[in-house]
C-alpha cells in the first residue's frame, strides 16, 4: 500500500531539465492490469472551494463536512487564514471556519498564492462586503484556454466596485454598499455565476442574473447561501434572482459528491477492462455521463442506499464509438472529456468529440498519440452545433479511430484532468510508463490517489 502523498501548496516546485522534472514527482506505472476494487469520493472540489469562500460572508463560524484532502483546498484555506479566518480541520475531514475577525491581508503575503488557482477571484464580493476592499493576486488554473475574467469584472463594476488592475494583481474597493444589478452573462460561465451570487447576497436590493450556469455545484452553493440566510430564487431558463439581505450567518453543510472524480474512475475502469465501485457517487448529477458510458458499452449499477455509490465496469466485448459534444450543464461536462477520450481509444470505429467549453482542451492528446492512439484534431465544429471556437483557428474537435493498443511512454502532465487521463492511458498501456508531475497537478483535485490506485490493484510505484 502506498502512503498518502497528497501535495501541499507550499511544496518546492520541481527542478526541470530536458522537459521533465528531476524530483520524485513521478509515478512509475506498469500498465495492463485491470483496475478492480472500491474507492470513495468526497465532496466536490468545485463546490468545496466555493463554499469555503462563502464562509467569509457569515458573521458566525461555518462547518463543512467531507472536505477532500487536495491541494486546491489547501490553497483556499491558506487564503482564508491570511484574511483572518481561523480554520481547523478535524480527523474526519470536517473543516470549521471562523470568520468573525476578517482582516485586510498584506499584498506580499497574498501574492505567494499568485498563479496557484482561480478561486481567489471569488473572494472579491465577500471581501468587499466585509472590508470594503480586496486585493486579488494573478490567477492560476489549468492552461486549457484563454480563461478571461471579463464577465467577473464587468459584473463587479456594475455592483459598484472600483477596480484598479496592476501587473501583479487587482485592487478593488467599494466606496459604498454594493447595489443589486440586472446582468446577462454572454455565456453561462460557472465562475461568473458564482461571483454574482457571492456578491449579490449582501448587496442592497435585488439582483437578476440571466443566462446563469446551473451546474449541480452551483445549486449546492445556492443551498449553502440559503442556509446562511440568503434569499435566492432559481427560475426556469437560467434566470436567478437574489434578494440582498443585511447579514448572513455561518452554515453547516455536506457537499455534493465529486462527479468529475467519479467520471474519471469510471473511465479508468472501462479503459483497463476493470471494475470500480465508487462509493459516495450519486446518480442524479451523473446522468449525462451515465448515458454516454452506456452508449460506449460500459456497464454500471447504482446502489442508492445510505452509503451507496455506483459500480462501473467493462462487461467484455467490443466498445462502441460515439459522437460527443461537451457543454454547460445539463450537457456533457468538459471535465469528463479527457478521461472519456482515453476510453474511446479502445472503441471499435470512429468517435467524434467536439469541445465547446474551452478552446484548447485537446493539448493532452499529443501524449496519447505518442502512446499509439489514433487521434486527429480539427478546427471545425465537428458533428454538432457551431460553437464559439469554430472558424477561430482553435483545434477543438477530435476524431478518435480505435481500437489502438497503447504502449508505455514517458508522460509530462500538462494540467489536472489531462493528467488523470495520462494516468489512465498509462494504466491501460502495455509496458512501464513514467508519469511526471503527479504531485503538482493530480493532487490538486484527486484525494489520496496513490492509495486509491493501490486499493484498485494498480501496479504503480514511486521511484
Ligand atoms: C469551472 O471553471 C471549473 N473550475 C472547471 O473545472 C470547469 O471545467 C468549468 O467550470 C466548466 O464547468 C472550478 O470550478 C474551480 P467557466 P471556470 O467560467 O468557472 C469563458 C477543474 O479541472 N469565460 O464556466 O473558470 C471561459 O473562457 C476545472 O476542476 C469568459 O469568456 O469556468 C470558458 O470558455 C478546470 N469570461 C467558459 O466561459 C469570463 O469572465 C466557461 O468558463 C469567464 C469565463
Amino acid at each position: 500500500m502506498l502512503a498518502n502523498r497528497h501535495s501541499s501548496f507550499d511544496r518546492n516546485p520541481p527542478v526541470i531539465i530536458g522537459g521533465f522534472p528531476l524530483s520524485n514527482d513521478v509515478l512509475v506505472v506498469h500498465g495492463g492490469t485491470p483496475l478492480k476494487g472500491e474507492i470513495r469520493v468526497r465532496g466536490a472540489k468545485n463546490l468545496v472551494s466555493k463554499a469555503m469562500v462563502a464562509a467569509v460572508l457569515g458573521d458566525t463560524p461555518s462547518t463543512l463536512h467531507d472536505v477532500p484532502a487536495i491541494s486546491d483546498v489547501d490553497i483556499v484555506r491558506g487564503l482564508l487564514e491570511l484574511h483572518g479566518v481561523r480554520t481547523t480541520m478535524s480527523g474526519d475531514q470536517t473543516l470549521r471556519m471562523d470568520p468573525t475577525n476578517v482582516v485586510i491581508a498584506g499584498v506580499d503575503e497574498i501574492n505567494v498564492h499568485a498563479g496557484s488557482s482561480r478561486i481567489p477571484i471569488l473572494l472579491c464580493g465577500p471581501l468587499l462586503h466585509r472590508l470594503g476592499r480586496a486585493y486579488i493576486p494573478n490567477l492560476g488554473g489549468c492552461n486549457i484556454g484563454g480563461r478571461p475574467i471579463d464577465f467577473h469584472l464587468n459584473a463587479l463594476r456594475e455592483f459598484g466596485a472600483v477596480i484598479d488592475k496592476q501587473p501583479d494583481g487587482m485592487h478593488l474597493s467599494a466606496p459604498q454598499r454594493l447595489q443589486g444589478i440586472k446582468y446577462t452573462l454572454e455565456y453561462p460561465s460557472v465562475g461568473s455565476t458564482e461571483q454574482i451570487l457571492l456578491t449579490a447576497v449582501l448587496a442592497e436590493g435585488v439582483t437578476e442574473l440571466r443566462n446563469a450556469a446551473v451546474e449541480p455545484e452551483i445549486i449546492d452553493l445556492i443551498c449553502v447561501l440559503q442556509k446562511m440566510g440568503a434569499i435566492i430564487k432559481v427560475h426556469t431558463d437560467r434566470v436567478i434572482e437574489i434578494e440582498g439581505v443585511d447579514r448572513l450567518h455561518g452554515y453547516r453543510h455536506r457537499p455534493v459528491p465529486d462527479r468529475i472524480e467519479t467520471g474519471s474512475w469510471a473511465a479508468a475502469a472501462l479503459a483497463t477492462h476493470g471494475e470500480v465501485f465508487v462509493r459516495g457517487a450519486q446518480q442524479a448529477d451523473m446522468m449525462t455521463f451515465l448515458n454516454v458510458y452506456r452508449s460506449i458499452g460500459g456497464a454500471f449499477d447504482i446502489d442508492d442506499g445510505p452509503d451507496g455509490g455506483i459500480r462501473f465496469w467493462h462487461p467484455g466485448g467490443e466498445l462502441s464509438p460515439v459522437a460527443l459534444e461537451t457543454d454547460v450543464h445539463p450537457g456533457l461536462m468538459t471535465d469528463w472529456q479527457q478521461p472519456l477520450v482515453v476510453a474511446l481509444t479502445q472503441a471499435h470505429g470512429l468517435s467524434i468529440v467536439h469541445e465547446t467549453v474551452y478552446e484548447r482542451r485537446f493539448g493532452y492528446t499529443a501524449e496519447l498519440r505518442q502512446m499509439g492512439a489514433n487521434i486527429q484534431l480539427y478546427r471545425e465544429c465537428l458533428g454538432g452545433t457551431p460553437c464559439r471556437w469554430g472558424r477561430r483557428n482553435f483545434l477543438h474537435s477530435a476524431v478518435i479511430a480505435g481500437p489502438s493498443q497503447l504502449h508505455a511512454a514517458d508522460l509530462q502532465i500538462p494540467d489536472l484532468r489531462a493528467g488523470f487521463s495520462h494516468l489512465i492511458a498509462a494504466l491501460s498501456a502495455e509496458g512501464t510508463s513514467r508519469v511526471f508531475g503527479v504531485d503538482r497537478y493530480i493532487t490538486r483535485g484527486y484525494e489520496d490517489f496513490d492509495a486509491k490506485l493501490a486499493a484498485l490493484g494498480a501496479s504503480v510505484e514511486r521511484p
